[in-house]
């Protein structure tokens, strides 16, 4: 099929132009220049603008820990908004512009429902949650019914909640390192996992006893994506369940706290988005930040190390899925409704200036609910092995250690990481 250059387009007569949006609502005095809206083209008659460019950004790879991945340098090159060929077929549109994206991040046309993909994605191979429809989430809804359900579980995350959880965290840190210590041992096999599920666990109310089949479940997701989606779902809504039953955690509170007419369904897929949105993250971000914690002996300010850490290997590299909700013209492209936009994270991260802000825990109405937790979890797990041994050190050169990406929109992991506890 041949391609038009946008500027070939003939948009009709109605479509809404940049003076009915004169404003980024987010950022006021930034004229929002970026969009415009062709409301009546036919799904299926939008001239693209570019064919896809080959990359193997979303095939798995390994490489050296620092080593700077190509395919990213190639993406930006390429352009502010560059189409690629999406994992589950069709075109994806990557914005590797930071400014784009949170002008992006904050548009209400761009929908996380999975009922806007492409019609003929397989919801598997995409990694898809069920639709807003079929299940409510924080994940996927949009709008004002995400707000509402965004203010059930802020305050249960707020920076002063986590903060006053944060001796809790200590403590397992602490427990969960004596049990390995002493000996060298490979950081990246267990305790990356154990370390934030049990944290999880804990403070969501779940009982100790059903960590070890968190941890299975992760792993399941780690060994095959999306092979292993189902059973690790149904895992985590186990634990779910038991959180309930126990009560007297987060899970609990929740459940008081859930909107008007939700089941007891809605409320245990909520405790699974919790396990399943903070472990994917934190276990890759835990190897990360060892890695640098031990490799750089001047790095002694937890804080700091976790936020540099998270900037340059943001543990999810892309943000989830979004479809446009409409015909959209962005950044000079014209694009139809219903197809994928990710926002390239790890890219823009790559770029930040000094005091730039980085989009490791993304931006606007779906910014990361668990960030602060994340974060001090992480602090609380460095500051615990600079405190309880100071002799610890990497047991291989830091030169020997690599990162694999599973593919897709996941992201990377250490593969090895042995370490040295005295
Ligand atoms: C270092 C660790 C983490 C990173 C880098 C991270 C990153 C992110 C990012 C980038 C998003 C936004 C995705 C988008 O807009 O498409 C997000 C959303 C989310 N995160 Fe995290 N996350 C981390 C840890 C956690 C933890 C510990 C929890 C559990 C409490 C959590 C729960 C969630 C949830 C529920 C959402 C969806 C929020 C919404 O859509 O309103 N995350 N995370």
């Amino acid at each position: 099929m041949p391609f038009k250059r946008v500027r070939d387009l003939r948009l009709p007569a109605t479509t809404t132009r940049l003076r009915d949006f004169p404003f980024c609502t987010v950022h006021p005095l930034r004229p929002a220049v970026r969009f415009s809206v062709a409301t009546t083209c036919r799904d299926g008659d939008f001239p693209m603008s570019a064919p896809a460019m080959p990359s193997r950004l979303f095939t798995p790879e390994s490489r050296p820990l620092d080593a700077p991945d190509p395919e990213r340098e190639r993406l930006h090159e390429a352009g502010s908004l560059v189409r690629l060929e999406a994992p589950a077929g069709g075109p994806v549109w990557v914005v590797t512009d930071g400014d784009l994206a949170r002008d992006l991040l904050t548009d209400p046309r761009l929908v996380k429902d999975p009922a806007a993909a492409p019609s003929g994605w397989d919801r598997r191979t995409a990694g898809l949650e069920p639709t807003a429809a079929e299940q409510m989430s924080l994940t996927t809804l949009d709008g004002p019914d995400h707000d509402a359900l965004r203010k059930t579980f802020a305050p249960l995350f707020s920076a002063r909640a986590m903060r006053d959880a944060y001796g809790r965290m200590t403590g397992i840190a602490r427990r969960l390192l004596a049990d390995v210590a002493g000996a060298e041992f490979d950081l990246m096999t267990d305790f990356t996992t154990r370390y934030p599920v049990t944290v999880l666990c804990d403070l969501l109310g779940v009982p100790a006893e059903h960590v070890d089949e968190g941890i299975a479940a992760c792993r399941l997701m780690h060994v095959d994506y999306p092979a292993h989606v189902g059973p690790a779902m149904a895992s985590f809504a186990k634990l779910a369940h038991a959180a309930l039953d126990a009560g007297g955690g987060i899970a609990e509170t929740l459940a008081g706290r859930m909107p008007a007419g939700s089941t007891a369904a809605d409320l245990e897929y909520q405790v699974f988005t919790l396990l399943f949105a903070g472990q994917l993250t934190t276990d890759p971000a835990i190897g990360f930040l060892i890695a640098r914690l031990l490799h750089e002996p001047g790095s002694r300010e937890p804080a700091d190390v976790v936020r540099r850490t998270l900037v340059d290997h943001p543990p999810a590299p892309f943000s989830l899925w979004r479809f446009t909700a409409v015909d959209l013209e962005i950044a000079g492209t014209a694009i139809p409704a219903r197809t994928p936009v990710l926002i390239d994270i790890e890219g823009i991260n790559e770029r930040l200036g000094a005091d730039g802000q980085d989009l490791s825990f993304g931006f606007g109405p779906h910014y990361c609910i668990g960030a602060q937790l994340a974060q001090l979890e992480l602090q609380a797990l460095a500051e615990t092995i600079m405190n309880d041994y100071p002799r610890a050190r990497l047991a291989t050169a830091y030169e020997n250690l690599r990162l694999a990406r599973p593919g897709g929109i996941m992201g990377a992991r250490i593969v090895s990481l042995p370490v040295s506890l005295t």
